[in-house]
């Protein structure tokens, strides 16, 4: 997600964009730029990094003008360098459009463009709508044309441009990215941005729009329309949040509002790449490379701490459904012990958030230089990793501004099941295995949604379970790392000493831990493995140890074997981690508030490990 900002008033523009900007960094920070309208000319000044380095720009060389537009990136199409920060421009530099989403169509449009002698001038989605509005507007209106072009798009926007032609006036559209409309206290003054975080300084009196609505804001006020251009009446609302309440909408962190995400996150992640009807998964980051892959006769995914429990789970989803030998390593182990490698035969699957942790880096490069082939499944476009692997696929999970990773974990699953699809239909997976997984995974955020109705519950047994100084996590098979996966959360953010552990290794070693200050939580939902985690839910019973079990929707018989159940939607084996690693992620979460701890920042722990 980008943040979008503007003004028209009398003030200059640019202070009151880059402070809005500011407020809005936490939605993407990896590049910024602004554009004002003075004297009929477009003036432009974009930066690659934080919106610091935009304001050091614009220190040495200001930008004058009343009415402007800008944006923070947070980049999907396109590194983030000079050429792919917004504002984009058309042809003539007449024309500046920020844009919030993703334009599934771009490529289309743009090749259409381009045979209509459009000039282009970044690798960004984005940049089509400004040749659109340029096209259009040489046989109709600005105020046409932007509305044309608007309805040629295909997939997710908050948009705003200007145009010389109409130098008082910011228009604006909505569909699936938020906007919201700012009146000046006096009425003389009118405001844009993404979030009313970034105009709280100056106004509480706002339109929010809807999904399908349009705008023209102009010094005179705020005319709203559908997006077929008919005219239609909002009512201002007024602002009674705080300016921290905004910036973390409802929610009291960061962390609980990336977990309330997760159904989002796995409708953009899989934006585009579901092929239905094929039982296929439509991966185009893969598609120069996707022809050695059919040939890949061996696996390697390297990866740390979530992202390597991540890669763990992928690890069953490749040799199971894809039949690929498979094997998940740890960055900082992988890169010291010599690994072989047969160059015509292997990949590695560098799985990151970030891109640009230390000893995943480090262990890429060292399956690089022994010649295999390099994918990268990353969130940040345009990181480290992402530039440093062959191939890749991004997460699209959005900035995780939380230090514990919850929705990017769930990103890297929902990628890993889809790379497996994509490897499984090279080789033997049936068209109707290959549906069966895109169908499930269409429909898993309305089942993550009835997980996440829980969220009450879920603190009443993170409180019941708070005094606890210990806690041991079971699964078995896909819900082996699920386990340590909710160990981990655990640790990191209430500082409880959690193990996560295969069940079955339970009887070699920790059972001798557990008595009744000791609690279970066991992955107990139904698959394949179902019987034998019931058999070890026996065993920790005979201890005495409390238990806290998630179990699948309608299974009454698990009730007689623990304390508390925690009830889950089925689903195909192979994605249950992503449902099941999500009452885990609430369990951690409050059992840190219910400590008094701050779960977005934990002790001793960095939101990326750039160091070894
Ligand atoms: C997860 O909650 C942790 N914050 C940490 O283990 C993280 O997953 C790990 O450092 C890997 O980060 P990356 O995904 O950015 O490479």
């Amino acid at each position: 997600m980008c943040g979008i900002v503007g003004y028209v008033g009398s003030r200059q523009a640019q202070d009151v964009l880059v402070e809005g900007l500011r407020r809005l960094e936490y939605r993407g920070y990896d590049s910024a730029g602004v554009v004002t309208l003075h004297d009929e000319d477009l003036k432009t000044v974009k930066t690659v990094g934080k919106v610091a380095v935009l304001m050091d720009a614009l220190s040495r060389t200001p930008l004058r003008g009343t009415v402007g537009i800008a944006h923070t990136r947070w980049a999907t199409h396109g590194e983030p360098t000079n050429e792919n920060a917004h504002p984009h421009l058309d042809c003539r530099g007449t024309i500046a459009v920020v844009h919030n989403g993703i334009i599934e169509n771009y490529v289309v449009l743009k090749r259409e463009l381009e045979s209509r002698g459009h000039q282009f001038r970044s690798e960004t989605d984005t940049e089509v709508v400004t040749h659109l509005i340029e096209e259009y507007a040489q046989s109709m209106s600005f105020s046409d044309a932007f509305f044309a072009a608007i309805d040629q798009i295909v997939g997710t926007f908050g948009i705003a441009a200007l145009c010389v032609t109409e130098p008082r006036k910011i228009f604006v559209a909505r569909r699936g990215s938020p906007l919201v409309l700012g009146l000046g206290v006096h009425r003389d003054e009118f405001f844009i941005a993404s979030d009313p975080s970034a105009i709280l300084t100056y106004t509480r009196d706002v339109i929010y729009l809807e999904d399908d609505e349009a705008a023209i804001v102009s010094e005179n006020g705020v005319e709203t329309f559908s997006l077929d251009h008919l005219k239609k009446e909002k009512r201002v609302e007024k602002i009674e949040w705080s300016l921290e309440e905004i910036e973390r909408g409802r929610f009291p962190h960061f962390m609980l509002k990336e977990i309330f995400e997760q159904p989002k996150v796995i409708v953009d992640a899989t934006r585009g790449r579901l092929d239905a009807k094929n039982g296929q998964s439509v991966l185009g980051g893969l598609s120069d490379v996707a022809e050695r892959l059919r040939d890949v006769e061996r696996l390697t995914i390297i990866a740390c701490g979530s992202a390597h429990l991540a890669g763990a789970i992928g690890e069953y989803m490749l040799e199971e459904y894809a039949g690929i030998p498979t094997e998940i390593e740890i960055g900082s182990e992988f890169r010291y012990r010599r690994p072989i490698i047969d160059p015509k035969r292997e990949a590695v699957i560098a799985v990151s958030q970030s891109g640009e942790t230390a000893d995943t880096i480090g262990a890429l490069r060292e399956a690089k230089g022994k010649g295999a082939l390099a994918i990268g499944l990353v969130n940040v476009v345009g990181s480290t990793i992402a530039r440093e692997t062959e191939a890749g696929i991004y997460t699209h999970a959005g900035p995780e501004i939380a230090v514990a990773s919850t929705k990017a974990f769930l990103a890297q699953l929902t990628v890993l099941s889809l790379l497996t699809v994509f490897l499984g239909r090279q080789r033997s997976m049936s068209q109707a295995t290959g549906q069966r997984i895109i169908e499930e995974l269409a429909v898993l955020p309305e089942k993550i949604e009835r997980i996440l109705a829980q969220n009450d519950r879920i603190k009443i047994f993170a409180k019941k379970y708070a005094h606890y100084s210990s806690a041991l996590f079971l699964g078995r098979k896909y819900n082996a790392p699920v386990a340590l996966e909710g160990a981990l959360k655990l640790k990191e953010i209430a500082y409880v000493h959690a193990e996560g552990y295969a069940a079955g290794e339970m009887k070699h070693g920790p059972i001798a831990l557990l008595d009744k200050s000791f609690p279970v939580v066991a992955i107990v939902t139904k698959d394949s493995v179902y019987e034998k985690m019931r058999s070890n839910l026996e065993e920790v019973r005979a201890r005495n140890a409390p238990i806290l079990a998630l179990a699948s929707e309608g299974d009454d018989e698990i009730l007689r074997l623990t304390d508390d159940v925690l009830y889950v939607p089925r689903t195909i084996e192979m994605l249950s981690p992503i449902l099941n690693v999500i009452p885990l992620q609430l369990f951690a979460y409050h059992m840190a508030v219910a400590r008094g701890l701050d779960p977005d920042r934990p002790r001793n722990l960095a939101k990326s490990v750039t160091v070894e």
